[in-house]
């Protein structure tokens, strides 16, 4: 027998697309984004430290005063996230995150943008650039600005030597792997797991958080590639029977709040670059506000609830409305959580965590979504029309 296999199959590791093997890679790649990072002090149980070497030594020549990289920023009046696409939205997560387990004011801005304006950028800032390439020509500006002003840079950077990884002061690697789909999937759980664990070791330099919240948020973080590689068989058969079903919609509308918003923000773009329906990502209540328009008979609306969300009544109040416009309602809730079985078309349910690590789970029933239904519309998935990996052109 003759088994002749070309060298992309093989890459692909028997997935019809690299966007499906990033995807179910998912697990793997978290846990190498925490490997040697997080860990458990050999005698001391439920106990946990979290080290970042790329945060405690400045590069050479740097900080000529013996302050490393992670109390400057502990010292930080603000952080400035600067990144673009979906770096963009892992940045959006990462806010809520830092104001929350750090105690500090956070800003996200889209590099574009922040470039060519005359931001007012301080000493005591610190500009955070996430980027997948670690290449993108505007984010790389905005590193440059934040420099000139003697701001403290850091890359949280997937390929290793980029030149975002040698233009900033220091940083941390994702460990993701390789990500060869042009929509990004395993790049964006691995940012959200480091700017995790930057929040929490900056909570604890800053004296923000308990050492009892520490654990408890260490151990989550920790079980989170576990339970998705649990989740991920039965989530693949639920979310292809949900998109043979959403096919051929031509709009669709995401909806989520407080920390679920950028989820929702994401799973719109992810079904825009790769299936080219038109899709928006709304907070909840603002729909309230316009996009409302919009909702009407047979449109897909999914709706990131969780009952861990502060905003989850309001949320379930605008799944309802949803419903009485006729849409087509999706529901991403949580395990256990029967609120929706009479109102939803379809109801996903999402293993249950703390609400700063739940985005890591609920974008990958968007994730998944977004493939298959482009795989039904016969797009081209890991090279969409128009769209670059990395945008390396100003
Ligand atoms: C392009 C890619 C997106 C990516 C964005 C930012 O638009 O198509 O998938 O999110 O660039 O790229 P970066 O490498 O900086 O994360």
């Amino acid at each position: 027998v003759r088994l002749e296999l070309s060298l992309e199959q093989i890459e692909k590791g028997g997935y019809k697309h690299f966007m499906l093997k990033e995807i179910m890679d998912q697990p793997n790649a978290m846990r190498n984004a925490l490997r040697g990072r997080i860990y458990q002090p050999a005698d001391v149980p439920d106990k946990w430290e979290i080290k970042l070497g790329g945060l405690e030594k400045a590069k050479e020549g740097l900080s000529a005063d013996g302050i490393s990289p992670l109390e400057r920023m502990a010292n930080a009046s603000r952080l400035i996230f600067a990144a673009c696409g979906t770096s963009w939205h892992s940045s959006l997560i990462a806010k809520y995150a830092f104001e929350k387990l750090a105690g500090v004011a956070a800003e996200v801005e889209y590099a574009s943008e922040f470039r060519y304006r005359k931001p007012l950028i301080c000493r005591s800032d610190c500009l955070i650039a996430i980027s997948q390439s670690g290449e993108t020509a505007d984010t790389l500006e905005a590193i440059k600005m934040a420099k000139q002003h003697q701001a403290l840079t850091i890359g949280v950077v997937n390929v290793v030597g980029s030149s975002i990884a040698r233009e900033t002061d220091a940083g941390m690697y994702l460990h993701a792997g390789p990500e060869i789909g042009v929509a990004s999937t395993k790049a964006f759980t691995c940012q959200v797991v480091a700017l995790l664990l930057m929040a929490l070791r900056l909570g604890k330099q800053r004296g923000v958080l308990s050492e009892t919240t520490l654990n408890s948020y260490c151990a989550a973080l920790n079980s989170v590639p576990d339970s998705i590689e649990k989740w991920l068989a039965a989530l693949t058969d639920q979310t292809r029977i949900v998109s043979k079903y959403f096919r051929l919609a031509t709009n669709a509308i995401f909806s989520g709040m407080g920390i679920h918003f950028p989820v929702a923000l994401e799973g719109a773009l992810k079904l825009k670059e790769i299936s080219y329906i038109h899709a928006e990502g709304f907070p909840a209540s603002e729909i309230r506000h316009g996009g409302i328009t919009l909702i009407r008979n047979f449109v897909p609306v999914i709706c990131v609830a969780m009952r861990s969300d502060p905003a989850y009544e309001d949320m379930k109040q605008m799944v309802q409305d949803f419903r009485a416009k006729d849409a087509a309602v999706v529901v991403l809730t949580d395990d256990g959580n029967t609120d929706f079985s009479n109102i939803a078309h379809f109801t996903l349910h999402c293993p249950d965590t703390k609400l700063e690590l739940q985005p890591l789970m609920c974008c990958i029933p968007l994730q998944l979504l977004s493939y298959y239904i482009a795989d039904m519309r016969g797009c081209s998935i890991d090279q969409p029309r128009n769209l670059a990996k990395s945008v390396t052109v100003e």
